[in-house]
């Protein structure tokens, strides 16, 4: 059974994954694997803006505590996602009229309601989310429109006041994939931190695939975000077995083998780094059948280590055989 093993007791960083507050539920197929198999949880969805703060003067609290609750009796930490992004906004906000210094007060009465009430609960916030576009110029959200480039700045300085214990990341995608943006996030992210600012990490959400980013770019990305001084978290990890989107696509054992020692780099190359910048790997979801990928690509898929009937895949065998 799966209880016998457990994944995070293998590794000497924290191991995470992404949930919703209902697969915590004592007779969910989840909880059990949830509860065995990870030391940190973060809500896929229930602290972005569009679920916890749904209209100017309401903030809607419940969904957000249950996590908060599951993983104080269970004791994992928790990392907040996330803060400031431009998708899954409320309407409200998506169409919040106001010059420069109003979306200020907009955006900080936003971060810090949360922050401050989850002071001491949260580990550490995903503060700014997706804010450069591939080829590493920033990304011309309704924040950028209406603050410039300084929101960012900003959003961290509002986080660190309301939750000055709080870690405070930087999080994005493609970071192995687009050495361009990559760059570009972490020259900002140097030049903030240089400024002043508590800047303590970067999340490589990496949505990868079998086939890409080549282990050597992944290992690189690894390499140049903790040598800038910055902890690494690998945020929203997944492994794609059908990331060119076939139609005709069959899954098959040397698929999963594929998979498997994607994983398994993804984590050995992980544990090498200097135990200080590893802020630790979370992997997006928990079984196949409830994974974003399918849903939101429009495809068939199975990047995750439990399969849909919550029965442990080759990644996951791999990842305990060290
Ligand atoms: C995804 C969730 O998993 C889905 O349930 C939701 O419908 C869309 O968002 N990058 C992020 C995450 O930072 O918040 C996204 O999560 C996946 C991509």
């Amino acid at each position: 059974a799966i209880e016998n093993q457990s994944l995070y007791q293998h590794y000497d960083f924290p191991v995470g994954v992404a949930i919703e507050p209902y697969q915590t539920a004592f007779f969910n197929e989840n909880e059990p694997i949830i509860r065995t198999q990870f030391d940190r949880l973060t809500a896929s969805n229930r602290f972005k803006a569009d679920f916890i703060h749904p209209e100017e003067n309401t903030f809607f609290w419940t969904q957000a505590d249950l996590i908060i609750e599951y993983a104080e009796a269970n004791n994992k930490s928790v990392h907040g996602h996330t803060l400031i992004w431009h998708e899954q906004l409320p309407t409200w906000m998506e169409n919040f009229k106001g010059n420069r210094n109003e979306w200020e007060e907009m955006m900080k009465k936003h971060i810090t309601t949360i922050a401050s009430r989850y002071k001491g609960k949260v580990k550490a916030w995903d503060v700014v989310n997706e804010a450069f576009l591939e080829d590493g110029t920033l990304r011309p959200n309704i924040w950028y429109k209406n603050m410039g480039s300084s929101y960012i700045e900003k959003a961290f300085q509002y986080a660190h006041e309301a939750d000055p214990g709080a870690l405070l990341f930087y999080n994005d995608f493609n970071l192995a994939l687009r050495p361009a943006k990559r760059k570009a996030a972490l020259d900002l992210m140097k030049q903030l931190k240089f400024k002043g600012l508590p800047i303590h990490g970067i999340g490589m959400q990496s949505h990868i695939a079998i086939s890409y980013p080549s282990e050597l770019d992944l290992a690189l990305a690894m390499k140049e975000i903790t040598d800038a001084g910055f902890k690494l978290h690998i945020s929203e990890l997944d492994v794609a077995v059908n990331g060119n989107s076939s139609s005709s696509f069959k899954l098959n054992s040397e698929l999963l083998q594929r998979q498997a020692k994607r994983y398994k780099f993804v984590f050995e190359n992980y544990s090498k780094l200097e135990k200080q910048y590893q802020y630790g790997i979370t992997i997006w979801g928990i079984n196949d059948g409830e994974s974003w990928i399918p849903g939101y690509f429009n495809r068939e898929d199975y990047p995750l280590l439990f399969d849909e009937t919550f029965s442990p895949k080759p990644a996951y065998c791999a990842l305990i055989n060290n």
